[in-house]
Order: C-alpha cells, then sequence, then structure tokens
C-alpha cells in the first residue's frame, strides 16, 4: 500500500522511517517533509500540511495512495480528516469533532469533568477583565492556557501575579497566539511528575502505547520557556505497574465511554499528558496526535507492523491487534536553533559526521539546498539511540549529539536525567 504523510517535524520522520519497515509499503510519500523524510519518501514542499486544496489535488493525481496519515495538529483541528473521508480517501487521524479534545482546551477540560477524569481544576474566559480579576485573586503559582492551538506554546506557568497579568494580557488583550487565545482556561498547578501515554484507538477500543517522558522547558533543569519539546526517553520509570492500572481504570477507560457517549468517534492517536500528582493521576492534557519528541522515543520501539495498526484503527479492527514492543528504553534529544522557542535564524549549514550505526538522526526543521543541509526551523534535529538503561541510551545520544554542528547550536545536556 502507498502511504501519504502529512506534515514535516521529526514526527513525521519518525512515522515514515516506521512505516517504511513494513514489507506492505510501497511508496511513500510526504506533504510538505523534510530534507530527512526525503531520504525515504517522495517529498512535495511547496504544498504545506494545511494547503488543503493542494492535498486534494495531489490525491487526485495520486490514485495509488490507499492512506494518509494526518500527523499535525492544526490539519486535525481544521478538519482535513474529515474532508478527506468525504471525498472517498482513507484516512488515519481523528475528525475534526474528535480533534476538538485537543483544538480546545475549554471542550476538552468540560470534558473531563463530565465524565470524572481527573484534571486541575479551573475556570474558563471569554471576557478579559473577569479573566485579570480572576487571575490577580487566586493562589499561585497559576497556569493560564490559550483555548485553542498555539504551536506548544499557549501555556504559561505563573509564580506570581505579575506573571498572571501579563499572561492575560499577552493571550486576550495581545492577541498572541491570535483567535486561540479569544478564550482562555486558568487552572490550578499541579506539582509531580510528568508521564505521557500515546494510544492507539479506531473508535471502539483504546490500546495504550509505551509510556514516554517529554523535557517541555527549553533550558537545562527545566527552566526557561516551555517549546513543543527538548527530548525524551521512554518508558518512564514512573510509569509503574500500579500508575498504568491506575491510567487503564481512572483516565482510559472513561476516556472511551465519554467519547462513545457523546458520539464521538476517534481514529488515530489519543495523547494522554499526566501529572502523577500526590493525589492520584491527573490528565494535564489531551492532544489528538502522536506527540513530538516523544514519538522519536516511542516508534523505535514497536516491533508490530505500523501500516497493520493504523489500518486496523482505520478499519475499526484494533482488537485483532496484538501490539508489541522492544524492552530497551530509548532516549531523543532535539537540537534546536539558538533563539527558540522565540526568534531564531534559518538557512544555516547543518554538519553531521559518522553517527555510531544504530543511532537514528530525525529530522524536524532541515532542507537541502543543493548538497548543502541547513537549518529551516525552530527544532532542527532529534538524536535518538536505544541502550540497555536509560542512562546507557543517554551515553550513545550524547557521544553522537556532539558530531553534530550548526551555528548557536541549544540542547539540554539533561534529558533523561531527571526522572
Ligand atoms: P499543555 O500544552 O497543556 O500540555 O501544557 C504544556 C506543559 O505545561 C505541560 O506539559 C506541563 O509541563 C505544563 N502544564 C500544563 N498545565 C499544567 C498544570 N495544571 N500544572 C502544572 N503544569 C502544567
Ligand atoms: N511533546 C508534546 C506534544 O507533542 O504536544
Amino acid at each position: 500500500m502507498n502511504v501519504l504523510i502529512i506534515g514535516g517535524g521529526g514526527r513525521e520522520h519518525a512515522i515514515a522511517w516506521s512505516l517504511k519497515k513494513s514489507p506492505n509499503v510501497g511508496k511513500l510519500y510526504a506533504i510538505p517533509g523534510n530534507a530527512g523524510i526525503a531520504q525515504i519518501a517522495k517529498c512535495y514542499p511547496d504544498i504545506k500540511a494545511m494547503d488543503f486544496e493542494g492535498i486534494l489535488g495531489f490525491l487526485k493525481s495520486h490514485k495509488d495512495v490507499g492512506l494518509t496519515v494526518v500527523a499535525p495538529d492544526d490539519p486535525l483541528g481544521a478538519g482535513l480528516v474529515d474532508l478527506l473521508n468525504s471525498r472517498g480517501y482513507r484516512a488515519f487521524g481523528p475528525v475534526k469533532a474528535a480533534a476538538a479534545l485537543e483544538a480546545s482546551k475549554a471542550f476538552s477540560k468540560e470534558f473531563m469533568k463530565k465524565y470524572g477524569i481527573p484534571t486541575a481544576k479551573y475556570e474558563v474566559f471569554d471576557d478579559y477583565i473577569k479573566a485579570v480579576n480572576y487571575a490577580l485573586s487566586s493562589k499561585h503559582p497559576l497556569v493560564i492556557k490559550a483555548d485553542g492551538l498555539a504551536v506548544g506554546k499557549g501555556v504559561y506557568i505563573c509564580e506570581n501575579t505579575k506573571e498572571s497579568k501579563k499572561a492575560v494580557d499577552e493571550l486576550m488583550r495581545d492577541k498572541k497566539f491570535g483567535e486561540s487565545g479569544s478564550k482562555i482556561v486558568i487552572e490550578e498547578f499541579l506539582s509531580g511528575e510528568e508521564i505521557t501515554v500515546l494510544a492507539f484507538s479506531d473508535g471502539n477500543v483504546i490500546v495504550p502505547m509505551e509510556s514516554s517522558r517529554d523535557h517541555k522547558r527549553v533550558f537545562d533543569g527545566d527552566i526557561g520557556p516551555n517549546t513543543g519539546g527538548m527530548g525524551a526517553f521512554s518508558p518512564s520509570p514512573a510509569y509503574t505497574p500500579d500508575v498504568a492500572a491506575e491510567f487503564t481504570e481512572n483516565i482510559m477507560k472513561k476516556t472511551a465511554e465519554g467519547l462513545k457517549t457523546e458520539g464521538i468517534v476517534f481514529k488515530g492517536v489519543i495523547y494522554f499528558g499526566l501529572m502523577l500528582t500526590s493525589g492520584g493521576l491527573k490528565v494535564i492534557e489531551y492532544n489528538a496526535r502522536f506527540g513530538d519528541p516523544e514519538t522519536q522515543v516511542v516508534l523505535p520501539r514497536l516491533k508490530t507492523d505500523l501500516l497493520d495498526i493504523m489500518n486496523a484503527c482505520v478499519d475499526g479492527t484494533l482488537d485483532k491487534i496484538k501490539i508489541k514492543w522492544e524492552k530497551k528504553p530509548c532516549v531523543c534529544v532535539v537540537l534546536a536553533s539558538g533563539g527558540y522557542p522565540g526568534e531564531f535564524e534559518k538557512g544555516l549549514p547543518i554538519t553531521v559526521g559518522k553517527l555510531d550505526e544504530k543511532v537514528l538522526l530525525f529530522h524536524a526543521g532541515t532542507a537541502k539546498s543543493g548538497r548543502n543541509l541547513l537549518t529551516n526551523g525552530g527544532r532542527v534535529l532529534g538524536v535518538t539511540a536505544a541502550g540497555s538503561s536509560i542512562d546507557k541510551a543517554r551515553e550513545i545520544v550524547y557521544r553522537n549529539v556532539e558530531r553534530i554542528k550548526f551555528d548557536k547550536i541549544h540542547y539540554r545536556k539533561d534529558i533523561g536525567i531527571d526522572r
């Protein structure tokens, strides 16, 4: 089967790499793709993930595509899967009504409240004055979030009222994330250990993958602004069998029941962003897709054919598949452009020395210019390795990271230490 992947980050490179291992995958295409994906798939950099007409045009002229994998949040939230289905194309990813679990934080918080899924206490505001007053009179630290999508950056952890006033101002008054901030969620700060659980869903059953952990802050020691993710490891040692049982009972089953009751058919990947607090396991957020960089440490551990799983999700036959995992942990370190998640330069030449044989180099923001590899985004590359322990995997990853150079390179040195 020939497969089209929508997206062009490290996650999409990891998906393409995993699909490529399937004996049943024929040609791989990517829209827009990147320089790494281009090594294994035919990329169309002139069509963007949000160019729905361009994507339909591509599919019309490529009747050989049997499955379109929609990986990023924006096209999912905007209903690309609904559009593809309405034209008779098979697609892996949730329809718009299901992707709202991620695309609207107000919707997902209300969903959790309604179905008794543990989460931080919260209030929703669409009025600036009310939001400011509530924030100023709340206990801090306080968490303030844009309702809509904001490339992983619309969340403010505020230590004091000065910071929370600034957050409300940026979101609601200055519209830093556009209409995403016209409604905001203000919620209780949860402290504890963060855990990500990605899960396949076919609309009937939800099957969790191996756990992982992302490092979202830009600097070592979890300091600085939130990014899309600076590195990850899998599995998370905090995700013990007891915690897994708590997840299944209190969160996964209730999510499945809630979706069923709401009449929402979720086909694709549900991302459970969890916090292990002293008061139990709570959901920080849902995403409606594979996480990035989590995918770069989870998919390398998948032993089962990813195409078979994706097809089963689309066809509603996931209960027929036994999903198997490699025991060895994986670690991924993201190499970012200096300045990210703020302003950064693009077009800087990248040199990659000889890497150890089993190291995986997933491209995120890269582009080719002639024979030169150039930076083309905030997160540039992800270096992943497996090891007999997380520490061993860390050692291999960092040894190889040093062989990759570009001007103003920035990466965290402590990925996998705090666990
Ligand atoms: P989100 O986009 O909702 O995942 O938030 C991004 C990151 O902000 C999360 O991964 C957490 O690290 C942090 N965060 C979000 N909400 C909370 C909360 N209520 N308490 C503590 N940290 C939070
Ligand atoms: N790594 C967090 C996310 O994909 O949203």
